[in-house]
C-alpha cells in the first residue's frame, strides 16, 4: 500500500544556518527554545502557536511586505513583523490581541477588495493560505467594497503547458518572485509598477512563454492563492492523496509527493525534506510525468520470428515460455556465450540487480553491461584507481559550504538542474567558479553569475589542460603538502609531481593543444588551490573521451594534491546522468564486477555469490556492450534481453549498431514504448513506469531513495517480476514477493548495503552509502580519515591525443550535450508538453564557421563525418567558439549518433561523444539516413497496428 504523508506544517521562516547556540523566549506565556536567529514566527510555528502570514513562507528568506504577522513584544514599541523579527533570549512574545486582531483585519479587507470572492469555484479552494487567513479572522467581506479600482479582470496566462497565471487573484506577496531569485536563480519574474499598479510580471512583461521562466514550478509552490496553480488542479481538482516517491529523471534524484484524486495523477511537487532537492525541482520531475498514461505506450506482450512479420500479441506466459526456448536453442547451437544482458540506469537497483543475477546465474556468463558505459564508466575507473572508491564523495549540500567551485564538462543548470540551483544560490552568497567548457553555458554568465574564468578548452584536450593545472600548483607550490604526506602514497606523489612539472606540461607549453591562454589558466589554478574549500564537479564533456579515464584520475590527482578531499564543501563529484547510474553501476552490471563493484575473478567474492544464489559463476568477465555488438556482427552473439535501454539511439556509430541489430536472433526489449531498438526485436516485454513499481534509486550522491507504487502496473508485471518470470522459465529458480526481499539479499551480499532495508529507508528518508555497521546511517562524506584504498594514489595521466581530430576534409569538431527539457533518449519527455520548449535537435555553429559557409539561423545544414551523415536545422550562436559544434541526441530522427564514431575510452570503451570531427554544408533536404528511418519506422508501425489490430 502506498504510504500516505502527511503535509507538512509551513514554519513561516527558514531555519537559521549555523546557529551558535539558543535562546528561550516566551510566546503567549508559552516558553519556547530555538536556535539563535530564528524568526519569531518560526518559534511561534514551533511552539503549534499559529501567526496568521501571508508573505512569508519557510523555504524563503522573510521578506515582511504583508504584515499580517503582526505581534507585540514587552518592551517595544509598536506592531512588528514576527517574520522578520528574530529572537532575543528573554523576549517576551504577545501574539493576539484587540490591537492585532483590527491591524490584521484591516490589512485582510484591503486585499480581499481585490480579489473574487468566490471560493468555492474556486479551484483552489481548501488549498489557500489567503482563505485559511480569512476564515481565521473570521472575515468575509470587504468593508471597501469590490467596487473601487481593481485587478479582477485582467487576463489570465495560459501560454504555460502546465500552469496558468491569473493576475485577479494575485495579492502581490512576491513569493513568486523569490522563489524565481531564491530558490531557481533564474530572476524570471518582476513587480512592475508601484502600488495600486502593482503586478507579477515575466520577462519583460512578457508571458510565461516568451519569458526566461524554465517551467521549474517553484513560483507555483510557492503562491499562498490560486493566481499560480497548475492545469491539471484547475481540470482535475484538488488531490486527496499524496504518495512519496523519487523523480525517475536525473541523477539528482529529488523526492516529490505525488498527489492524486481517486486513481488519477493531479500534480507531482517537491517534499521539502528531500535531502536531494530541498523542496525544489524542475520542469522534468515537477510536470513531464504524463508519458506514463500516453496512447503510445505498449502494455501487452508481443512476439515475433522475423523483425519483417507483424508483431503478435500474445499472453505474458506465452511471452516469456517463448523468450527463454530462443535463448536455450541459442545457446545450444552457438555456445553458452552466444547471449547476454543489458541493464538499464532508468530501472531500480532491485531490477538491475536481478537482471545481471538473470545472466549470471541463469545465462550461466557474464555478459552483462550497461547504459553507465556509455557516460561514467571512466568514472568508476578513474575513481577506484586514485581513491579506492568509484563514486563521488559529497552530498549535495557540500556546495553550499565551497569557496571555489571547478565545472568540468558539465552543465547543471540544463542535466542537472535542481543542483544547478543550488550551485548558483552558493555563487550569489559569494562562492567563485571556474567553469572549464568548449561552451558558453548558464554558469559562465546569467543574472548575478559571472565565471571567474571561463577556460574555453579545446575538445580532446581535458587531460593536457589537468596536467597544466597541476603544473601550476606543484611547480608554484601552491600543493598541500602536509596533507599529500599525511594522506597519500608519496612514492606516487613524487612520480606524478616530477610529471607535471615537466616543461612540456606547463600552461604555455600547453596552450597550443588546449587553447586556453596560459596565463589565464594560470590564475585559475591559484585561484583554485588557494581557496579554503576547492570543490571539482564534472560531467561527461570529462569522461565520454578516448581519455576519458585518464581524466577522471587527473581531477582526483587535483583534489589530493590540493587537500580537497574528506570533508564537506571539497571534493570529487561526478554529475550523474540518468536516475539510478550510480545504482545500475553498484548492482553489478558490469562484465567484470560482481555487487560492490567486485570482481568476478576473485574466488572468494564467488564463492558468498555461488552460496546465495545457488549456483556455479564463470569466473571470466563477459562481453561489454561494444564487445557484444562487434560479436553480433561477427556471428558470435546471438541473443540479448535489453531491460530499459534504447541503444539504437544512444550508442555511438548507429550504422554499426543497427547492423549489429539486425544481426541478433533474438533481441527482447523491455521497455515502455516501441523505441529505436525495440524496431529490430523478436520479443517486446512491456515495462512499467515508476509509478506503477516499488523499488529505489540511488542518486549521484549515492543516496538510496524509495520508489514507490503510486497505481498497479499497466502491463500487469512490475518490470522485477518479469525477470524472475524469465529466470524461472529458463530453469534458473528465483523467489521473491517483493522488491524489500531483493534488497535484503543486496544487503546481504554488499559490504557497503549492509544497513540498508525498506524499514530503514522509510525510517531516515534516504541513506547514503556506505551504510553497514561502521556507518549505521550512511555516509555522507567519503574519505573522511583516509581514503577506502587507504592512501591516495596518484596515477601519471600522460596526455595523449585523440586520433579524431579537425582535417581539411573534416575542418569542424562537434562535441553533445543535453538541454532542460528534454531527457536522455527522449523516449519519455518527448512524449510530454516539454515538447513546447523543444522538438528538435538543433545544431549550434558560431557565427564565423556559419558566414563561412553561407548557414543563417534556422537553416537545414549536413553534417558529415567518416563515420556517416545527418542533416539538422542551424542555430547560429556565440555560446559556441569557432570551429566548434555543438548539438543534442534527444530525437532519434536527428541522428547525431549516425555521426559519432566508436572511438573510445582507453580503459572501459565509454565513447568519444564528445568531440567528433566533422564537415557542416547547407543542405535542402534530410540525409539518406534519414529518409531510410522513415520508411523503416513507417513498416515498423505497421507492423505494430496489425498486432494492435489482430487483438481488438
Ligand atoms: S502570483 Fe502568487 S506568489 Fe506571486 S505575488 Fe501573486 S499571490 Fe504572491
Ligand atoms: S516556473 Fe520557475 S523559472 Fe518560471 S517563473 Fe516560476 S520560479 Fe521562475
Ligand atoms: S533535477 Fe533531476 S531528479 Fe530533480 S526533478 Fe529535475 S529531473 Fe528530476
Ligand atoms: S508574513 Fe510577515 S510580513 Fe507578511
Amino acid at each position: 500500500m502506498p504510504e500516505l504523508q502527511l503535509p507538512i506544517y509551513d514554519l513561516g521562516t527558514p531555519k537559521p544556518r549555523d546557529a551558535a547556540g539558543q535562546v528561550t523566549i516566551s510566546i503567549d506565556g508559552q516558553e519556547v527554545v530555538v536556535d539563535e536567529g530564528t524568526s519569531v514566527l518560526r518559534a511561534a510555528a514551533i511552539a503549534g502557536i499559529n501567526i496568521p502570514k501571508l508573505c512569508a513562507t519557510d523555504s524563503l528568506d522573510a521578506f515582511g511586505s504583508c504584515r499580517m504577522c503582526v505581534v507585540e513584544i514587552e518592551g517595544r514599541k509598536g506592531a512588528p513583523a514576527s517574520c522578520t523579527t528574530s529572537v532575543e533570549d528573554g523576549m517576551v512574545v504577545h501574539t493576539r490581541s484587540g490591537k492585532l486582531e483590527k491591524l490584521r483585519r484591516n490589512i485582510l479587507e484591503l486585499y480581499i477588495s481585490d480579489h473574487p470572492l468566490d471560493c468555492v469555484s474556486c479551484p483552489s479552494n481548501g488549498d489557500c493560505e489567503l482563505q485559511d487567513v480569512a476564515e481565521e479572522l473570521g472575515v468575509e467581506s470587504s468593508r471597501y467594497g469590490l467596487q473601487g479600482q481593481n485587478h479582477l479582470q485582467a487576463a489570465k496566462d495560459e501560454s504555460n503547458p502546465y500552469f496558468t497565471f491569473d493576475p485577479s487573484m494575485c495579492i502581490v506577496c512576491y513569493r513568486c518572485v523569490r522563489a524565481c531569485n531564491d530558490i531557481q536563480g533564474t530572476f524570471a519574474l518582476t513587480v512592475d509598477g508601484r502600488g495600486f499598479d502593482s503586478n507579477i510580471s515575466a520577462g519583460q512583461m512578457e508571458s510565461f512563454m516568451d519569458s526566461e521562466c524554465v517551467s521549474c514550478g517553484a513560483c507555483v509552490n510557492s503562491c499562498p492563492t490560486t493566481a499560480l496553480v497548475e492545469k491539471q488542479v484547475v481540470e482535475m481538482g484538488l488531490p486527496d492523496k499524496s504518495t512519496v516517491t523519487t523523480c525517475a529523471y536525473c541523477g539528482v534524484g529529488c523526492t516529490f509527493n505525488v498527489e492524486t484524486r481517486g486513481d488519477e495523477i493531479v500534480r507531482m511537487t517537491p517534499c521539502k525534506d528531500g535531502r536531494a532537492n530541498e523542496g525544489h525541482a524542475c520542469i522534468k520531475g515537477r510536470f513531464a510525468f504524463g508519458y506514463f498514461n500516453h496512447k503510445d505506450r505498449i502494455t501487452q506482450p508481443m512476439i515475433r520470428d522475423s523483425i519483417d512479420e507483424a508483431w503478435r500479441e500474445v499472453s505474458w506466459s506465452e511471452a516469456i515460455e517463448y523468450t527463454a526456448r530462443r535463448f536455450r536453442e541459442i545457446q545450444a547451437k552457438y555456445g553458452r556465450d552466444s547471449i547476454g544482458g543489458i541493464t538499464s540506469s532508468r530501472c531500480s537497483n532491485e531490477e538491475t540487480y536481478l537482471v545481471q543475477k538473470l545472466v549470471r546465474a541463469g545465462f550461466g556468463n557474464n555478459n552483462v553491461d550497461t547504459c553507465a558505459r556509455v557516460c561514467h564508466s571512466p568514472t568508476g575507473y578513474g575513481l577506484k584507481t586514485t581513491l579506492g572508491e568509484s563514486a563521488g564523495t559529497q552530498a549535495f549540500d557540500s556546495v553550499a559550504k565551497a569557496d571555489v567551485i571547478m565545472l568540468i564538462g558539465a552543465n547543471p543548470t540544463a542535466a542537472h538542474p535542481v543542483f544547478g540551483s543550488r550551485l548558483k544560490h552558493r555563487l550569489r552568497q559569494g562562492a567563485q567558479i571556474i567553469v572549464v567548457d568548449p561552451r558558453e553555458t548558464e554558469l559562465v554568465k546569467s543574472p548575478h553569475i559571472r565565471a571567474a574564468h571561463h577556460l574555453q578548452l579545446k575538445p580532446g584536450s581535458n587531460v593536457a589542460f589537468f596536467n597544466s593545472m597541476a603544473h601550476v600548483i606543484v611547480a608554484e607550490g601552491l600543493a598541500d603538502l602536509d596533507y599529500v604526506r599525511d594522506r597519500c602514497e608519496m612514492p606516487s606523489w613524487e612520480a606524478w609531481s616530477e610529471f607535471v612539472t615537466l616543461e612540456e606540461n606547463s600552461p604555455e607549453s600547453m596552450q597550443a593543444v588546449t587553447g586556453i591562454p596560459a596565463g589565464e589558466l594560470r590564475a585559475a589554478a591559484r585561484l583554485f588551490a588557494n581557496a579554503g574549500n576547492g570543490a571539482i564537479y564534472y560531467g561527461l564533456g570529462v569522461t565520454e573521451h578516448s581519455q576519458g579515464s585518464t581524466g577522471v584520475m587527473g581531477i582526483a590527482n587535483l583534489a589530493m594534491a590540493t587537500g580537497n578531499l574528506g570533508r564537506e564543501g571539497v571534493g570529487v563529484n561526478p554529475l550523474r546522468g540518468q536516475n539510478n547510474v550510480q545504482g545500475s553501476c553498484d548492482m553489478g552490471s558490469f562484465p567484470h564486477e560482481l555487487p560492490g563493484y567486485r570482481h568476478i575473478s576473485d574466488p572468494q567474492v564467488r564463492e558468498l555469490f555461488e552460496n546465495e544464489w545457488n549456483v556455479k559463476l564463470h569466473p571470466e568477465p563477459g562481453l561489454r556492450i561494444p564487445n557484444m555488438l562487434d560479436a553480433a556482427i561477427n556471428g558470435e552473439f546471438r541473443g540479448l534481453y535489453c531491460q530499459g535501454e534504447d541503444i539504437a539511439q544512444s550508442d555511438p556509430n548507429t550504422h554499426h549498431v543497427e547492423a549489429a541489430m539486425k544481426s541478433l536472433e533474438c533481441l527482447v526489449v523491455q521497455d515502455l514504448f516501441l523505441n529505436e531498438t525495440a524496431r529490430f526485436a523478436h520479443v517486446f516485454l512491456p515495462g512499467s513506469t515508476f509509478l506503477e513499481k516499488d523499488g529505489t534509486f540511488t542518486n549521484a550522491e549515492r543516496r538510496i531513495s524509495r520508489v514507490r507504487k503510486i497505481m498497479p502496473s499497466k502491463s500487469g508485471r512490475e518490470d522485477w517480476q518479469i525477470t524472475v518470470e524469465l529466470a524461472n522459465a529458463l530453469g534458473y529458480e528465483m523467489q521473491y514477493s517483493h522488491p524489500s526481499g531483493i534488497m535484503d539479499e543486496i544487503a546481504r551480499l554488499t559490504p557497503s548495503f549492509t544497513g540498508v532495508s525498506y524499514e530503514k529507508l522509510k525510517r531516515l528518508g534516504s541513506i547514503q552509502w556506505p551504510c553497514n555497521k561502521d556507518a549505521p546511517d550512511g555516509t555522507p562524506t567519503m574519505h573522511v580519515d583516509e581514503f577506502v584504498r587507504g592512501k591516495g594514489y596518484f596515477a601519471i595521466t600522460g596526455f595523449v591525443p585523440t586520433s579524431e581530430r579537425s582535417t581539411r576534409r573534416f575542418p569542424l569538431l562537434l562535441t553533445t550535450g543535453r538541454i532542460l527539457p528534454q531527457y536522455n533518449v527522449g523516449a519519455q519527455t518527448r512524449r510530454t508538453g516539454n515538447t513546447a520548449w523543444a522538438d528538435e535537435d538543433l545544431l549550434e555553429i558560431h557565427p564565423v564557421d556559419a558566414e563561412d559557409r553561407g548557414i543563417g539561423n534556422g537553416d537545414w545544414v549536413g553534417i558529415q563525418s567518416r563515420a556517416g551523415d545527418t542533416v539538422l536545422h542551424a542555430v547560429v550562436t556565440e555560446r559556441v567558439q569557432p570551429g566548434v559544434v555543438y548539438t543534442t541526441f534527444h530525437f532519434p530522427m536527428s541522428g547525431a549518433n549516425i555521426v559519432t564514431t566508436d572511438n573510445s575510452d582507453w580503459a572501459t570503451n565509454c565513447p568519444e561523444y564528445k568531440i567528433t570531427a566533422v564537415q557542416v554544408s547547407r543542405v535542402t533536404q534530410p540525409s539518406e539516413w534519414q529518409k531510410q528511418q522513415i520508411e523503416f519506422n513507417r513498416q515498423q508501425q505497421s507492423l505494430l497496428e496489425k498486432a494492435r489490430g489482430s487483438s481488438a
